[in-house]
């Protein structure tokens, strides 16, 4: 059974050392505290009693398309299935808002692909993604691996 629950409130701050903790060794990007409550509906975790032990993210970006990212898992409860339980949410929820098509910049591209992602040239993606890059602190230096993901083919 899925373990894996909306983000609420309370849970912010766990969430946001469970991401920066792997930013500050360069593994993921870093997320203030303010997006995190702005962006709060668009978080799932994953809770062992009251500790966040594992977050994702499922961001819409347009009317066919969203972003699966900051899916991160606390070092001791890695290799469990969690973070493939977060990504499951995400595309199942994507796929419930009628999405089909759901990509992800990240420095784990494999293990994407075990979720059926597959490689894409960063500039075929739509203009309208490019608008979180402008935040980004790497732009336009960006060092991830692009990846998408198309549930018409896939299911
Ligand atoms: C990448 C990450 C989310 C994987 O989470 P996880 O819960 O350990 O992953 P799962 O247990 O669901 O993995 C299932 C399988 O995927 C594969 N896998 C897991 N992490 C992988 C990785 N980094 N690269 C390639 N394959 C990976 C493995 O085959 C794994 O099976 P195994 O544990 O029996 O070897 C986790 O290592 C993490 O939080 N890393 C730091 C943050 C990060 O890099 N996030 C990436 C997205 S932005």
């Amino acid at each position: 059974m899925s373990q894996v629950e909306k983000a609420k409130i309370p849970d912010v701050p766990q969430i946001h050392k469970l991401i920066n903790d792997y930013a500050a060794r360069g593994e993921m990007l870093a997320r203030p505290l303010s997006e995190l409550y702005e962006d709060i509906r668009d978080y799932f975790v994953i809770k062992e009693g009251e500790t966040v032990v594992a977050c994702g993210v499922l961001h819409v970006s347009w009317s066919d398309l969203a972003e699966v990212r900051s899916i991160a898992v606390a070092e001791e409860s890695k290799h469990k299935g969690l973070g493939s339980e977060l990504v499951a949410a995400c595309l199942k929820e994507a796929k419930e808002l009628g999405i089909e098509t759901v990509f992800c910049f990240t420095y784990q591209p494999d293990f994407f692909k075990q979720h059926k992602f597959v490689d894409i040239d960063k500039m075929e993606l739509p203009r309208k993604v490019w608008t979180d890059c402008f935040r980004c602190p790497k732009f336009p230096n960006c060092d991830e691996t692009a990846l998408i993901y198309h549930a018409e083919e896939t299911t």
